[in-house]
C-alpha cells in the first residue's frame, strides 16, 4: 500500500472538526465526495424495503430489474441515448470492472496504453492479477496534458509487447479536466484505425461543475461496436465508494459473456442493488441531488482556488471531480521526487494535512522517475531472463524456423511454450547477430493452455507447444 494511503487510514478516525477537533487530521488524498452525505442519508434510509428476490441468488452481473433501472438512469443522464440493460454488467466497484474487462481483453504480459498524468490505482488494477504492463502515453503539462494521435503512435511504436487496449479517463483523474467531444473523437478514431479496444473510464461523468459539457463516448458512437467499453460507478458521483457498485457498458457480446461467467467472484449484494434501484427510480430526487452535488463541488473548488490564488500557488484549472494538480515546486527545497516527499511528510506530520504526492500519479518522467522505471524494468528483466533461460532453446527454435509444428504467428506475434510444465508467453523476440533474443516473457498460470503439437527444440528434445491461436486467449478460455 502506498505510504500516503497508509498514513490516511492510520489517521482518519481523528478527523478534523471545526469545533470538536480543530487540530484533527485532514485527508485530501483519497478521491471521495464528502459534500453530499446530508442529501444521501435521509433518502437512503427510505430505501430499505427489501423484496424477497433480493436476498437470493440472481444474475451475478446484476438482477434484470436493477439493470433496467440503471439503463434508464444512464441513458437519461450522461450517456445521452437509449441503453439496453442487456449491455450492462454490474460488479463490485469500477476497480473490479476494470480488472475483469482487462482480464478478458488481454493476455498476461500484454501492454495497455494509459495516458499520463494518471489515476495511480490503474497500476494495481491491471498489473497485479491480470499480469499486464501499463505503457504510459506521456502527455505534457505545457499543453494541459493534451492527448494526441502523435503521442499515441509514439507510445505504440515504442511498446516492447503486444498492445490491444487503451485505457482513457474522461473526466480525467488526477487533472479534473473534461475533454472536448472532438478530443475524445480523435482518440476513438485513432484506436479504431489500429483495431485497438478503448476502455473509457467515465466514473466522474456526473461530477462536472465547470463550463465544458461532458460528452460520453457512447454518445459519440451510438453504435459502439466491439471495440468500445464504458466504465462508471456509484463511488464518485453518488459519494458511495464503500457500497462497491461499478458498471460496465459494452455491446461486445463475447466480453459480456466472459464477464458474466466471471462475475460470481465480484458480484454486488442483492441488498445494495435493491437500495440503489429504489434510489434511481426516484427521478426527481436524482435530478435534484445531481444538480446540488455540482453546485457544492463548484463552491468547494472556488473556495480552495481563491486561497491558492491569494498565495500565488499555481495549479491546473479543473472543471470536474474532487481534485486538481497543484504545483508545489516553489515550496520544495530541491526539484526532485525526494524533495517532494520531504514536503509531503512535513505537511502530514506538522499540519496533519495529507495530499496525494505527484510521485503517486505517474506522469512525465523526470530523471528520478526514469531511474525508478529503469529499476523496475531491470528487475523484470532478471526474472524474465531466468524464465527465458529455461525455454530459450525452444523459443529460438520456434522463432527461427517457420515450419516448426505449432508455431503461431498471429498479428500479435505471440507464442506460448511449455517448459517443465510451466506455460510461458513469449511476447517479443528480435533477431540479432547472435541469433534470436527473447526480450519479453511472462508466466501465464491463468491460461488454461491446451497443448497442441509436439516440436523439437534446439537440443533435439521434443517439447509440447501451445499456439495462442486467437488474439483473445483468455476470453476464448472463459467463453469456451
Ligand atoms: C478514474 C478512476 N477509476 C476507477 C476508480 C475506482 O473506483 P471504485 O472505487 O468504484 O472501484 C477510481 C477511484 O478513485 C478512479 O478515480
Amino acid at each position: 500500500m502506498a505510504e500516503y494511503i497508509r498514513r490516511h487510514f492510520e489517521h482518519q478516525d481523528d478527523g478534523w472538526d471545526p469545533t470538536t477537533n480543530p487540530d484533527g487530521y485532514i485527508g485530501l488524498c483519497v478521491a471521495e465526495n464528502k459534500l453530499v452525505w446530508d442529501l444521501l442519508e435521509p433518502r437512503m434510509a427510505e430505501c430499505r424495503d427489501l423484496e424477497h428476490y433480493s436476498i437470493g441468488y440472481n444474475s451475478m452481473v446484476g438482477s434484470m430489474q436493477f439493470r433496467a433501472e440503471l439503463a434508464e438512469f444512464l441513458g437519461r443522464t450522461f450517456i445521452g441515448r437509449k441503453v439496453d440493460p442487456e449491455n450492462l454488467a454490474v460488479l463490485n466497484g469500477a476497480g473490479s470492472v476494470l480488472e475483469m474487462v482487462f482480464y478478458v481483453l488481454c493476455n498476461p504480459g500484454d501492454g495497455v496504453l494509459v495516458p499520463t498524468a494518471s489515476y495511480t490505482g490503474f497500476w494495481a488494477d491491471l498489473e497485479t492479477r491480470d499480469e499486464l504492463q501499463i505503457i504510459p502515453v506521456h502527455c505534457s503539462s505545457e499543453d494541459g496534458f493534451k492527448l494526441t494521435p502523435e503521442l499515441l503512435d509514439a507510445a505504440l511504436d515504442g511498446a516492447d509487447r503486444p498492445v490491444n487496449v487503451l485505457l482513457y479517463t474522461n473526466p480525467s483523474n488526477p487533472l479534473g479536466v473534461v475533454y472536448q467531444p472532438e478530443e475524445v473523437e480523435e482518440v476513438l478514431a485513432w484506436a479504431h484505425s489500429k483495431g485497438i479496444h478503448v476502455v473509457l473510464d467515465e466514473i466522474y461523468a456526473l461530477s462536472v461543475f465547470g463550463e465544458t459539457q461532458f460528452t460520453s463516448g457512447a454518445k459519440l458512437r451510438p453504435d459502439m461496436g466491439d471495440l468500445l467499453h464504458i466504465v462508471w460507478a456509484f463511488s464518485k458521483d453518488f459519494g458511495m465508494s464503500g457500497l462497491r457498485a461499478g458498471v460496465l457498458f459494452t455491446e461486445n457480446e463475447r466480453v459480456l459473456q466472459a464477464v458474466d461467467t466471471l462475475a460470481y467472484w465480484a458480484a454486488v449484494s442483492g441488498d445494495t442493488q435493491s437500495l440503489l434501484m429504489q434510489l434511481l427510480a426516484d427521478e426527481d430526487w436524482v435530478d435534484r441531488y445531481l444538480a446540488e452535488n455540482k453546485r457544492r463541488l463548484a463552491t468547494a473548488y472556488r473556495r480552495v482556488t481563491e486561497v491558492l490564488d491569494a498565495h500565488g500557488v499555481r495549479y491546473i484549472p479543473a472543471e470536474a471531480a474532487f481534485f486538481f494538480l497543484v504545483d508545489v515546486r516553489p515550496l520544495m527545497d530541491d526539484n526532485t521526487w525526494d524533495a517532494e516527499h520531504r514536503l509531503w511528510d512535513r505537511l502530514v506530520t506538522d499540519l496533519r494535512l495529507n495530499l496525494t504526492p505527484g510521485a503517486a500519479c505517474p506522469q512525465r518522467r523526470t530523471r528520478f522517475h526514469e531511474a525508478r522505471v529503469q529499476l523496475r524494468a531491470n528487475r523484470r528483466c532478471r526474472r524474465g531472463r531466468q524464465a527465458v533461460g529455461q525455454v530459450c532453446g525452444i523459443a529460438t527454435d520456434l522463432a527461427g524456423s517457420r515450419d516448426v509444428p505449432g508455431y503461431a504467428t498471429d498479428r500479435r506475434r505471440q507464442v506460448v511454450v511449455v517448459a517443465n510444465q510451466n506455460p510461458l508467453i513469449l511476447s517479443g523476440w528480435r533477431r540479432s547477430t547472435e541469433g534470436w533474443n527473447i526480450f519479453s516473457a511472462s508466466p501465464c498460470w491463468s491460461l488454461r493452455a491446451r497443448p497442441t503439437k509436439r516440436c523439437r527444440n534446439l537440443h533435439g528434445q521434443y517439447q509440447r507447444v501451445i499456439s495462442t491461436g486467437s488474439p483473445h486467449t483468455r476470453m476464448s478460455t472463459v467463453v469456451g
